[in-house]
């Protein structure tokens, strides 16, 4: 099974730049590139920070966007997003009971499930009890099956301290919900901007840039908080007894010179 992790697109309204970058335009060429080499995929997976502001302009002109997009696309709310606004866009996105943007999909391989941490008009992420509640009913429903997590905030440090500042509220009380369970195979992360991964209590994590300005590793290496480097999509593969992620800078791809 393939799936496409894509993410942070920062979507303002068409042609309006963004840190000198066009968000639309770059989000358009990823889909694009996806749709050319990945259409074989069984699901993408856009895992929030969908817009810069949460804008109606920018999420109809994603929604527009996907008409024409060959693979199902699973959405998510980020920090940038305003609940409201995409739900308005987008009203056949799933709601949980208490109208959290989040869901679950079921598939011969596993569940996957996709959590909505976004706290409000701030840029740090929460997980509420409410959300906590329905998480542990998914995973009790899913006992047996194996798991992947998708979410916007990691709900951990990954060394750079502007963004674990900003990282999932109450770590300890998200993790509690998961340590019952062995059969979570993997979490998939945003809000980061960057190709990381982690090992988190032995789970294995994934996070990529956005697919628009990125976060520096070194903040004194660019003079700058927000950085200009590749954007990437994930290339997930999933297999009996593995979980594969590639990375692929979609934009700056090219052919070696073999002369
Ligand atoms: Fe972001």
């Amino acid at each position: 099974m393939k799936i496409i992790h894509i993410t942070d697109f920062h979507l303002s309204a068409p042609g309006e730049k963004l840190f000198g970058l066009d968000p639309c335009q770059r989000a358009g060429r990823c889909l694009d590139d996806i749709a050319r080499w990945h259409g074989d995929a069984a699901f993408c997976v856009i895992t929030g920070d969908l817009t810069h502001q949460g804008s109606a302009q920018a999420y109809d002109w994603l929604a527009e966007r996907l008409k024409d997009f060959p693979l199902k696309t699973f959405l998510m709310v980020g920090n940038h997003d305003a609940r409201e606004a995409f739900c308005e866009a987008f009203p056949n996105t799933p709601r949980d009971e208490n109208g959290f943007v989040q869901y679950a999909h079921a598939t011969p391989e596993g569940v996957f499930l996709f959590l909505d941490t976004l706290k409000g008009p701030v840029s740090e992420g929460e997980y509420c009890v409410q959300r906590r509640a329905w998480l542990a009913d998914q995973l009790a429903r899913a006992k047996g099956k194996r798991v992947w997590i998708f979410m916007h905030h990691p709900p951990f440090d990954i060394g750079i301290p502007y963004m674990d500042r900003i990282k999932l509220e109450e770590p300890e009380a998200f993790a509690e919900v998961l340590s019952a369970h062995d059969n979570i195979q993997h979490i998939f992360f945003a809000h980061v901007h960057r190709a990381a991964f982690v090992n988190w209590r032995g789970i294995p994590c994934t996070c990529l840039p956005g697919t628009s300005h990125q976060i520096p590793l070194n903040r004194e290496s660019v003079g700058a908080p927000y950085s200009i480097e590749p954007p990437m999509y994930g290339v997930v593969l999933i297999e009996e007894d593995q979980t594969v992620v590639h990375f692929d800078a979609c934009l700056d791809r090219g052919p070696a010179d073999m002369g």
